[in-house]
C-alpha cells in the first residue's frame, strides 16, 4: 500500500516527505481553505515535494466546467491528477478526460455502486471516504474491503485510495484489506511512527552503551 498525505499544508508535506515515505498527496477545497492560500499557489509547491501523483479538485459541477478546469490543472505538472466528484456530470467528465489521457481521482465515494461506476467511466483512482461513513454509523473499512474484492474479481485497473482516514486503526485495516493507497492526515501519519517500546528500547540501548564505556 502506497502512502499519500491528505493535506494541502506544504510545510507538513515537506517535513514528512523528508522521511522518504510519502509517495503522493491528495487535496480538496476544504484542505486548501485551511491553509489560507489558493490552489494555484499550493499545488505547484506540493508537486515539487513528492515523486508521485498530486490530486487537485475541480469546483465546477457541470461536465464542461470540470473538463475545462481539468485541462488547466494538468498544465501545472504531469503529477497532477484531477479530483472529480462522483456525480453524473463528474462521470461524464471522467470519460472525456480519460480519452485525453488525463488522470482522474473520483472523490466522495460512499458505496460499491458508485465505485464501480467510477471505474467503468475510466477513473484512474477512486476515493472511498471511510471516516465519513463511520460518522453516519456505517462501516467505512468494509466498503474498502468490498471494493478490493470486486475490483480484483472484475480485473478493474482503477486504483483504490482509502480516504477520510481518521486514525491508525483505519490505516491498519485498509492495509490488510488490500487498498492500493491510503491518503493519511499528517497527525495520523506521525502517530504511525511512534511506539512506546521503541522509545523505551532506544533509551535502554543508549544507557547500556554509556555504561559499557565505564
Ligand atoms: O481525503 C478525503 C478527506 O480529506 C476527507 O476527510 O476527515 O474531512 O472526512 P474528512
Amino acid at each position: 500500500m502506497k502512502i499519500f498525505m491528505d493535506t494541502a499544508n506544504v510545510a507538513e508535506i515537506a517535513e514528512m516527505a523528508a522521511l522518504g515515505v510519502v509517495y503522493g498527496v491528495t487535496t480538496n477545497p476544504s484542505l486548501i481553505a485551511k491553509t489560507g492560500r489558493t490552489q494555484a499557489e499550493v499545488i505547484p509547491e506540493i508537486c515539487a515535494l513528492v515523486e508521485g501523483p498530486v490530486s487537485a479538485e475541480v469546483i465546477s459541477t457541470d461536465c464542461e466546467g470540470m473538463v475545462a478546469e481539468a485541462r488547466k490543472l494538468v498544465k501545472i505538472s504531469d503529477k497532477v491528477v484531477v479530483k472529480i466528484p462522483c456525480i453524473a456530470e463528474g462521470l461524464k467528465a471522467v470519460k472525456i478526460l480519460a480519452a485525453e489521457g488525463i488522470k482522474t481521482n473520483v472523490t466522495l465515494v460512499f458505496s460499491l455502486g458508485q465505485a464501480l461506476l467510477a471505474a467503468r467511466a475510466g477513473a484512474t483512482y477512486v476515493s472511498p471516504f471511510i471516516g465519513r461513513l463511520d460518522d453516519i454509523g456505517e462501516n467505512g473499512v468494509a466498503l474498502v474491503e468490498n471494493m478490493v474484492k470486486v475490483f480484483r474479481q472484475y480485473n478493474l485497473s482503477t486504483q483504490i485510495i482509502a480516504a477520510s482516514i481518521r486514525n491508525m486503526e483505519h490505516v491498519d485495516k485498509v492495509m490488510l484489506a488490500g487498498a492500493d493507497i491510503a491518503t493519511i492526515p499528517t497527525k495520523v501519519l506521525k502517530e504511525m511512527l511512534l511506539h512506546p517500546l521503541t522509545d523505551k528500547g532506544l533509551a535502554q540501548f543508549l544507557e547500556d552503551y554509556k555504561n559499557s564505556l565505564k
